[in-house]
């Protein structure tokens, strides 16, 4: 049998992980997608693309993982790495300005698990005048609800793990630009690492992509009543949801998303202490990081229905415990005190980790052990 035209060998093409693409692309209103085996193999492709002493920027808060391969992995391979101290455009001009050669600006909007809403406009622009490129991970948002090319940014990338298949059963990413000039480097350490997704998850994340629209808009609307009746609940203290009036970034999100999301984080009364009992009672879960220290819990909206609340029937007791148990064994975070075992060249991070406003600097050599609040 010939081989179809373009396609000989799979890592280097695949008819269905083509198509998968163009459907990507095309969704996000780029030029041009690379689709990777994961979430991660997609940020790391954004990385890897840089050069050695290229400057990153990067949100305050943002997903553990992206943390970890910040700080764990491409710091020590000798990227310097500056993160804004919270949300406001003067604190990433000031991570920007700590940076020797600036490159990258890494946005997460919404972030995750805090759920801080970034101006994309304004964050884009800032990067185009520092002559940075701009990167949205729009993973929480889908392009569905949010489409950071229209908005300025150059690149995009997805854990299209989540929202974007819609049913959990594939692990894949995928990283859209701008211009297909853009992705050239990208597309190369596709094929050169070999992260690539297989036809099989292809085809799976196209099936979940059919249905992303209803599924997101039933999510917002889950979300939305979700975090309304917690607002005031006993033992919440806090109730962090862009859909809500309180939120600071909810005129931002208005403007910029279609729909406030799916997720909802809660800050509980009681702390640390308070969020392991309410996942589940009696289970030696250890909660770190900032958010796991003050109590911190995010839920996704899958584990709520709007309509059954109005039905006044919400999900049973045993169903509860058990979606608790399942979102906290999705959220394995915190891995980040392990030592990384290969760093052959010395990068620089400036941490997040000083609230003082003050910057710290933190050469990093053979081993790893930078301050990691994920
Ligand atoms: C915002 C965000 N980006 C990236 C990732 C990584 O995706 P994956 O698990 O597909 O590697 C995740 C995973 O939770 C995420 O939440």
């Amino acid at each position: 049998m010939r081989p179809l035209a373009g396609f000989d060998y799979s890592r280097s093409g695949n008819p269905t992980r083509a198509g998968l693409e163009a459907c990507l692309r095309s969704l996000e209103g780029g030029e041009a997608c690379a689709a990777f085996s994961s979430g991660l193999a997609a940020c790391s492709a954004v990385l890897q693309s840089l050069r050695p002493g290229d400057g990153v920027a990067a949100s305050h808060d943002l997903y553990g993982g992206t943390f970890r391969l910040l700080d764990k992995v491409f710091a020590p391979w000798g990227l310097e790495v500056a993160f804004a101290q919270n949300a406001g455009l003067d604190a990433y001009e000031r991570a920007i300005g700590a940076l020797r050669r600036p490159r990258l600006l890494w946005i997460e909007t919404p972030t995750n698990p805090l759920l801080d809403v970034l101006d994309i406009v304004a964050l884009s622009d800032l990067a185009r005048k520092r002559g940075m490129l701009s990167v949205v991970d729009n993973t929480f948002a889908t392009s569905y609800l949010q489409r950071p090319l229209e908005l300025g940014a150059d690149l995009v990338v997805h854990s299209t793990t989540k929202y974007a298949s819609g049913h959990s059963d594939v692990v894949s990413g995928a990283v859209i630009a701008r211009s297909g000039g853009l992705l050239e480097g990208i597309r190369f350490l596709q094929n050169a690492t070999g992260a690539i997704p297989g036809p099989l998850d292809c085809y799976l994340v196209q099936r979940g992509l059919k249905t992303l629209a209803v599924r997101m808009d039933r999510h917002c609307a889950n979300a939305q009543a979700l975090a309304e009746s917690l607002v005031g609940a006993k033992g919440i203290r806090r109730v962090v949801y862009p859909g809500l009036d309180s939120h600071p970034g909810h005129a931002l999100a208005a403007r910029q998303m279609r729909g406030f999301g799916g997720m909802v984080s809660v800050e509980l009364e009681g702390g640390a202490e308070a969020a392991r009992r309410f996942f589940i009672p009696g289970a030696n879960l250890r909660l770190r990081g900032k958010s796991g220290r003050r109590g911190i819990v995010v839920l996704s909206s899958r584990h709520y229905d709007s309509r059954q609340r109005a039905a006044g029937n919400q999900t049973g007791a045993r169903d509860r415990r058990r979606d608790r148990a399942a979102q906290c064994g999705d959220r394995k975070r915190g891995r980040s005190d392990r030592r990384c075992a290969a760093s052959p060249r010395p990068g620089r991070l400036i941490s997040q980790a000083d609230r003082s406003g003050r910057a710290r600097e933190e050469q990093i050599g053979g081993t790893c052990q930078t301050k990691a609040e994920h």
